[in-house]
């Protein structure tokens, strides 16, 4: 086969590659994604060649134009490269040639696909990164003002899924709003390392034009450009910790996901789902599914999963670029898209898709021994040693149990027989909100507490 002029490969190839190799090797199928990206990164690149001397200031111009006229050409379904361009990076040069001539061939002058690929994935995982952080944002907003609406609704708390004290669902659900603060941080951290320019690395080891790599890096909003040219080229640390931070994400949703699964289930019932987020059976009509909280707890798995693609993926790789890079891609989009997913549904989900069934929240802490502590505390304030008072209410939970009774249900010289230090005052110890609303330590579930820890987080969400 001879090949045509718009050849991909230099005079050396002889023939062209096999088509089920050529459909192997290309990329052009999922790096469309990086198109925008590219072309910014090639535009900040001609306006460099241009600045110094390396091209004319006429063809700089002529080739930003002509790349600005790619992306209106792809915006508007113009422009569908397919396998013969191999690539994203391949696609928009050989277009702008089509599109300005000559001048088109000069593009790719100081550079290699490599420092671009590069530059096009921080480029993208930079603004990304920033939706991720609105998104969560936006999610810890319909949190506060869920919780809001609940201070003194009343949760059973648990620890081993066995009832442990109450709760003010306000307090659970700022634990998620802590969570996601780590997380909004933590994608914050990775961005700086994100933001750094590999442009200008060249194939791997720089070029002999005279270029200016922070020219490039400021037009493009790098904070800083890769000291060494090698490193510029092969580092994926960048992508490997964002996929970290993704995991992270996902691990406090799908935690989430599972506490709403249970809560929607008869067996608790402490929330209902609406009918805008959830499904039916196709056999039981009775059924009300949990599918959104389902599928964000499914869909961790595959974030988990791309971030041992990735460390996997670079654990063997000598310097500098190897074709294996071209594998990050794919997994980096779609744990970007399913993280960017599951916030948007679990915010609609938290923001619209269910009811806290209030009433029964509040009774189903009045029905259990999760006041237990609370009798040991009691003794402990009139000078029990803790020790000994703990062992005394566990004896009377066990005789309580065995006669079917709460605690509040005992008499007060049942008490009295238990210990002489109890007084009437035990049963308003005991009662449900005051078990809450006496947690008053720092960071505890009382009343108090909680809305100043509202008031803090509804500060730090106004940070950017
Ligand atoms: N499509 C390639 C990738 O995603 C671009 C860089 C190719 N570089 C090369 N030397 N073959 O990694």
């Amino acid at each position: 086969m001879t090949q045509s002029s718009s050849q991909t490969w230099s005079q050396r190839f002889e023939s062209a590659l096999h088509p089920a190799i050529a459909q192997f090797n290309a990329s052009i199928f999922f790096d469309i994604e990086l198109i925008e990206y590219d072309i910014t990164g090639s535009q900040a690149h001609a306006q460099m060649l241009a600045h110094t001397g390396i091209i004319s200031a006429e063809e700089g111009e002529q080739l930003v134009q002509g790349l600005e006229q790619v992306r209106q050409d792809y915006r508007q379904g113009q422009f569908t490269p397919g396998v013969d361009a191999e690539d994203v990076h391949f696609a928009v040069e050989r277009r702008l040639t089509e599109l300005v001539g000559d001048v088109g061939k000069k593009l790719h002058t100081a550079r290699s696909r490599n420092d671009q690929v590069g530059t096009d994935t921080r480029l993208y995982l930079r603004s990304q990164i920033e939706h991720i952080r609105g998104q969560l944002r936006q999610f810890q907003t319909v949190m506060l003002d869920l919780a809001d609406q609940h201070v003194e609704t009343l949760i059973p708390g648990y620890t081993h899924l066995q009832r442990a004290q109450p709760l003010s669902l306000a307090h659970h659900l700022l634990a998620y709003v802590a969570m996601t603060q780590r997380d909004w941080e933590r994608l914050g951290d990775v961005y700086r390392r994100v933001n750094i320019s590999p442009l200008g690395s060249g194939a791997l080891a720089g070029t002999t034009f005279p270029i200016d790599r922070h020219y490039t890096a400021k037009l493009l909003g790098f904070d800083d450009v890769y000291s060494n040219s090698l490193d510029g080229v092969s580092d994926r640390d960048f992508a490997i910790e964002f996929l970290a931070a993704a995991s992270v994400i996902m691990v406090h949703l799908s935690r989430l996901s599972e506490e709403i699964i249970l809560w929607a289930s008869e067996e608790f019932g402490f929330v209902t789902l609406k009918d805008n987020c959830s499904t039916g059976s196709s056999i039981m009509p009775q059924k009300k599914n949990p599918d959104v909280p389902e599928l964000v707890r499914g869909k961790t798995g595959r974030v988990f999963g791309h971030l041992q693609a990735l460390l996997t993926l670079m654990k063997g790789l000598p310097l500098a670029y190897n074709k294996d890079l071209q594998e990050d891609k794919e997994a980096l989009f779609d744990a970007v898209k399913t993280v960017q997913g599951c916030l948007e549904a679990m915010t609609i989900l938290m923001a619209e898709g269910l009811e806290f069934r209030t009433a029964r929240l509040n009774s189903a802490v009045a029905e259990d021994f999760s006041n237990a502590t609370d009798v040991a505390d009691y003794l402990a304030t009139k000078g029990v040693p803790f020790r000994e008072a703990y062992n005394l209410v566990g004896k009377v939970v066990k005789t309580s149990l065995a006669a079917g009774k709460l605690l509040k249900d005992l008499t007060l010289e049942e008490w009295q027989a238990l210990h002489p230090a109890f007084e009437d005052d035990i049963y308003g110890a005991i009662a449900p909100q005051q078990v809450v609303s006496a947690r008053n330590s720092y960071g505890g579930t009382g009343f108090e507490q909680v809305r100043q820890a509202l008031q803090q987080a509804r500060q730090r969400l106004s940070e950017v």
